[in-house]
């Protein structure tokens, strides 16, 4: 069995095959030692509190999450504290809200600001969703006052980028994710780098049940990580678990969760039905077991 890496360098694909088992073998344990796996329910606008409690307190009672792995769930804000109090005490769960405003505090009906996030016990906030971006018109801007204000409070990162159909047919986007980075999330110091989380969400496999093969999923998880390495140097780069997004279901998700430079999920419809999380978190707890 051998792996095929597609490289982008200088914008054009190198291929490297990695043959042997054993360096397959070391690229896996390497890789296991270096990064955590996520996997993270993005509920979006869906649920009450009622049926939200009851979704995570199914997934929490059914899955022992391994060493090295994470569970997070990211209910609406509304849910933040009743869904924290049914991860308390559950080893290696974990909350995050789906978006916060960027100041500090002030009047701005209707929004939800860092600290109110960061007291709720959650650890992560969502950030640069492509539904944030498109409908609430979030410029990179306003999603670097947001990281600042989250990394200000304690807050961990799930920074989101990726590219439009238009942009993939145009064979761009390599070039137009990393740009969404430089912008972003890259000009960081690697300390303030080390408490973010990049998660790949191509926004054509968003909801449309179209997921990005898993060798395209790979392929701009390389390149991300690259990009990252260049900028920041190889510690940063081997150290940020980058999330795949997209229509992520159990039927696909083994192919993509066992890329080299996938390190995760972020589930947006799956999250939703106890069992598909149950096995999603299943499948990449099994993955990573045999790493
Ligand atoms: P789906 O898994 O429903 O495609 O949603 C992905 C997503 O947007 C997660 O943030």
């Amino acid at each position: 069995m051998s792996y095929v890496y597609f490289i982008p360098k200088n914008r054009s694909a190198q291929t490297v095959t990695v043959r042997s088992y054993r360096e397959r073998q070391f690229l896996y344990l390497w890789r296991k030692k270096m990064r955590k796996f996520i996997v993270a329910g993005n509920w979006k606008m869906h649920t009450t509190v009622t049926s939200g409690r009851r979704l995570a307190g199914a997934v929490v009672e059914a899955v022992k999450v391994p060493k090295g792995m994470q569970v997070i769930f990211a209910p609406p804000a509304t849910h933040l504290t009743a869904i924290q109090k049914v991860v308390k005490g559950k080893k290696r769960f974990a909350c995050a809200a789906q978006n916060i405003h960027q100041a500090e505090s002030g009047a701005y009906t209707g929004e939800i600001s860092a600290a109110m996030v960061a007291d709720t016990g959650a650890s992560h906030v969502l950030i640069g969703h492509s539904e944030r971006r498109q409908y609430f018109k979030e410029t990179n801007a306003i999603l670097n006052a947001k990281v600042q204000r989250a990394l200000d409070h304690g807050l961990k990162v799930i920074f989101c980028c990726g590219e439009p159909l238009s942009v993939r047919e145009k064979g761009r986007h390599f070039s137009y994710v990393i740009r969404q980075l430089t912008a972003t999330v890259l000009k960081l110091d690697p300390k303030a780098f080390k408490r973010i989380v990049i998660a790949y969400e191509p926004i054509w496999a968003i909801g449309t049940g179209q997921t990005a093969s898993p060798e395209q999923a790979q392929d701009m998880h390389y390149a991300i990580r690259d990009a990252v390495r260049r900028r920041l140097g190889d510690k940063a780069a081997d150290r940020v678990s980058i999330l795949y997004g997209g229509s992520v279901k159990p039927a696909n998700a083994e192919e993509i969760f066992k890329q080299p430079d996938v390190d995760g999920g972020l589930v947006g419809g799956a999250s939703l039905r106890a069992g598909d999380f149950i096995e999603l978190i299943r499948i990449a707890a099994d993955l990573d077991k045999r790493r």
